[in-house]
């Protein structure tokens, strides 16, 4: 039984990714085969180094830095990883990606070994790619192959961090939306969603449902009121940049990519209004209550979402550059 159903997730799963491939850019797997065959290689072992190393970062910021960025549009481009230059605020400094862009010192030190040994040959939009797949494997135990053959953009553009970020207190009609204009469907939002199982959120994203919800609920009632309790010690009122704590996403299991983080759900555990919204909306709770219920079927999707999410706004073959540095355009 439990054989026919991997089995059946398997071909699914398969037969999604060949569906996709034919409609996507040419991305593929061992892009890098001829040209720098130890590429993979040395992105995972930089990035269990680094793992090992914090389990705090686990893979809180490859996963964050990567999806994150892919749903906002400048996406596997990696424009995120720019320095500002004088006269262009970059992406990476706008306020909605400082507090959680966690990180990226992986992605350069990756990147630094790698050119020594492939002098510009591998993308750092591939790097930032295969570094969320190593880390989804090393605190998840979820693997896939990233299809590859990425290129790096040449602009990167404070605004466009504002303008495709969905916030914090969105609710699942509006997520929807968001996802859909990068042609994420509703259950791929729900599962990717799922990475919040990891890592953790500075006070300020979620303090209105703790202190001044609505007129009528200074706390919102979507929220279990022991957890609030709790969360209300460890966050200031009116926290800032001076004081602007974090939290666990998931509560349960912080540091492990699993399904916990719907198990929350279904308590009222949520942190985000985002996150607690999937439940609340009748679209999207019965996916919820599957996720939280089976967790292969929940990893398969996972994989298989993440990889659609690669596919987003991807420059290939002569688009773009492959940087020298990541933080600069050559
Ligand atoms: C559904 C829409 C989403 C919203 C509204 C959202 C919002 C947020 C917010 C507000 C934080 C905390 C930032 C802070 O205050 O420090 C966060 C953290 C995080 N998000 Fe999302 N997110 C979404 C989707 C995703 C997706 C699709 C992924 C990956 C597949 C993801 C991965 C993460 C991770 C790993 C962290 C923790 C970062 C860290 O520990 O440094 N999020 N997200
Ligand atoms: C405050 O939120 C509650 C729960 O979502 C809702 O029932 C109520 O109508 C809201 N009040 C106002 C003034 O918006
Ligand atoms: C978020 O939390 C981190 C870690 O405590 C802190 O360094 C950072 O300043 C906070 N972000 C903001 C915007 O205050």
């Amino acid at each position: 039984m439990a054989t026919i159903k991997f089995f059946l997730v398997f071909f699914v799963t398969m037969s999604m990714m060949v569906s996709m491939s034919l409609a996507m850019p040419s991305l593929k797997v061992g892009f890098y085969q001829s040209t720098c065959p130890s590429v993979e290689t040395i992105v995972r072992n930089t990035v269990n180094r680094a793992v090992s190393s914090n389990p705090g970062l686990a893979a809180g910021p490859h996963q964050n830095a990567f999806s994150m960025t892919a749903l906002s549009g400048y996406g596997c481009d990696a424009s995120i990883l720019l320095d500002s230059t004088p006269g262009n605020q970059a992406e990476r400094d706008n306020l909605a990606n400082k507090p959680s862009l966690r990180g990226f010192e992986v992605i350069f030190e990756a990147k630094a070994e790698l050119e020594a040994q492939c002098p510009q040959t591998l993308s750092c939009a591939d790097i930032v790619a295969f570094a969320a797949r190593d880390s989804a494997y090393k605190v998840g135990g979820i693997s896939y192959m990233v299809p590859s053959g990425r290129r790096d953009g040449r602009v990167s553009r404070e605004d466009e961090a504002t303008q495709n970020l969905p916030p914090p207190t969105f609710n699942a009609q509006q997520l929807e939306e968001r996802f859909a204009q990068k042609g994420l469907g509703l259950d791929e939002m729900v599962t990717l969603s799922g990475a919040h199982s990891i890592g953790r959120s500075n006070c300020s994203s979620f303090s209105n449902r703790l202190y001044n919800f609505n007129e009528t609920n200074p706390q919102d009632p979507s929220i279990d009121p022991i957890f609030a309790r709790d969360l209300k010690t460890k966050c200031p009122q009116n926290a800032n940049n001076g004081n602007d704590p974090t939290v666990p996403l998931d509560v349960l299991t912080p540091y492990r990519l699993d399904n916990k983080y719907y198990k929350n759900l279904k308590k009222h555990r949520g942190l985000l209004t985002s996150d607690q919204s999937l439940l609340s909306s009748p679209s999207t709770a019965g996916i919820v209550r599957n996720n939280a219920r089976h967790v292969q079927a929940w990893a398969y999707k996972f994989a298989a979402a993440m990889v659609k999410m690669g596919y987003i706004e991807v420059l290939t073959g002569s688009q773009g550059e492959i940087r020298k540095n990541c933080r600069f355009v050559n």
